[in-house]
């Protein structure tokens, strides 16, 4: 766990320096990016508040946030006519004038210029629009649509669709190679990467073999001769040489690895990953230590200063002991809960559960005149219908929504297998 909170410090994929000069691709070769300036900004993309988060990076201090309309869950569970919903993966474009920012509940692909913060387009792709960057043309955007098997194509100025490159089933980002000829893009359901020639448009071939079939985010180093898959399910990376075009490693990080980055430190390439939070770490990359800390949007318009609860849960049997590791490790589960408008958001992630087995997250209310902190409540029920390599079975993400804040006990959280 202590690598995993080291590791969530580089949100630098979803970073943007320096709007209005040329953009390097980070991590930059060293020499290559400038110093940090009072203009350069980085932005986030906050899923849950539906916003992005501008930050000036000169004065670690958050700028404000840009609405792109509800959050998860307020009117979402209505038809989706024309708003943009769950606002997620970033990328830039290298000229700095635009950013673009993907809407994965309805399918949106908006495009804000940097300058003034202000949308130029949103277009409607192909199901699950995940993680996109522009092309080196600085206006076409390349777009990982995971629910398709294809890489759609948009024109990010009009906002007009223009092309579908067939690839593997489920991709899930794009990114380009530092001379722009090449695009490099992983997969959800398949465990390959696609390396796809930019000026024609067509697959050259795939790289195979990778640790594991569902790959959510990766990262090039500076040298566009390393590529990192990260495997999100099973908490390891693929390491691919990209010339030799070969996975040349398969490395256990820890669970929830996700959005690699790289950073040279005293002269070795170091890979950071994350997981998922609500605020971005600022590490010193000499002493490898997190030296700020700065919350950034989650919830409502301003979606900022909310209250949010992780917690590393165990899983009990019915009878109420702790379950053994059964190989992978202890059975467990990450609860986080998140405040947002009307209802707070209840998430879990299980891993290293019983296969298809019925699991009952419960907690003991707040309250001191409802039965003297012994009434358990339950909250959700789930089943861990997602098979591990190793036979486990494990819950990606279970959501539910009610009012948490003020009514349950943070320390009473409780998973038992039913
Ligand atoms: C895109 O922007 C980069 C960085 O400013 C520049 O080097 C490149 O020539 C631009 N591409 C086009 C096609 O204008
Ligand atoms: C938008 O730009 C693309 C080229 O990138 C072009 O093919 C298309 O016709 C344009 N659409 C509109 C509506 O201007
Ligand atoms: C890459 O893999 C996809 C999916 O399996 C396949 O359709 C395609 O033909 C492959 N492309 C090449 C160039 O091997
Ligand atoms: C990585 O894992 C995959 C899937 O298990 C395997 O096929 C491949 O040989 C491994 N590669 C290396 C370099 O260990
Ligand atoms: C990098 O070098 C500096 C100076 O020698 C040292 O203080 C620091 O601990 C080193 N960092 C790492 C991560 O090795
Ligand atoms: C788990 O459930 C799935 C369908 O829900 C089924 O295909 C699979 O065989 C089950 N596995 C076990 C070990 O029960």
């Amino acid at each position: 766990m202590k690598f995993q909170k080291l590791l969530r410090a580089f949100l630098a994929a979803q970073t943007l320096l320096a709007p209005t000069k040329a953009q390097i691709q980070a991590p930059a070769p060293p020499g290559l990016a400038p110093p940090i300036s009072p203009s350069d900004r980085i932005y986030t993309g906050d899923q849950t508040s539906n916003t992005l988060t501008v930050i000036d990076p000169s004065q670690n201090r958050v700028l404000g946030t840009i609405s792109l309309g509800d959050t998860r869950l307020s009117n979402t569970l209505n038809p989706q006519y024309i708003r943009s919903v769950s606002s997620h993966g970033l990328g830039f474009s290298r000229d700095g004038k635009y950013i673009v920012s993907l809407s994965v509940l309805t399918n949106t692909v908006t495009v804000i210029r940097t300058a003034d913060n202000r949308i130029v387009s949103q277009t409607s792709v192909d199901r699950g629009p995940h993680e996109a960057f522009f092309a080196p043309d600085n206006t076409t955007i390349w777009i990982g649509t995971r629910g398709v098997s294809s890489v759609n194509i948009i024109d990010g100025i009009n906002g007009t669709l223009t092309h579908r490159i067939p690839t593997a089933d489920g991709p899930s980002k794009v990114l380009f190679s530092p001379d722009g000829l090449t695009a490099y893009v992983n997969h959800i359901r398949a465990p390959v990467i696609s390396v796809i020639d930019v000026a024609s448009k067509q697959v050259k071939y795939n790289i195979t073999g990778l640790a594991d079939t569902f790959s959510s985010d990766m990262m090039l180093d500076a040298t566009g001769y390393t590529l990192i898959a990260a495997h999100k399910m099973t908490g390891q990376i693929s390491v691919v040489d990209v010339h030799a075009r070969r996975v040349i490693a398969n490395i256990t990080t820890g669970p929830e690895t996700n959005h690699p980055n790289f950073a040279v430190v005293n002269g070795t390439t170091h890979v950071f990953c994350d997981g998922c939070d609500d605020s971005l770490d600022l590490v010193d990359a000499n002493s490898l230590s997190v030296i700020d800390t700065m919350r950034v949007g989650q919830e409502g318009h301003k979606g900022l200063g909310l209250s949010v609860v992780n917690r590393l849960v165990p899983v009990l049997s019915s009878s109420g002991e702790q379950l053994h590791s059964n190989g992978a490790g202890p059975p467990q589960a990450l609860i986080t809960v998140r405040q947002t408008a009307g209802l707070d958001m209840f998430q879990v992630i299980g891993r290293n559960l019983r296969l298809n087995g019925s699991h009952t997250a419960s907690a003991v209310p707040v309250c001191e005149g409802c039965g003297g902190g012994n009434v358990r409540i339950p909250l959700v029920t789930f089943t861990a219908s997602t098979m591990m390599k190793d036979g486990c079975g494990a819950a990606p993400q279970v959501l539910a929504f009610f009012k948490w804040f003020g009514v349950y006990e943070v320390g009473s959280l409780e998973i038992v297998e039913d």
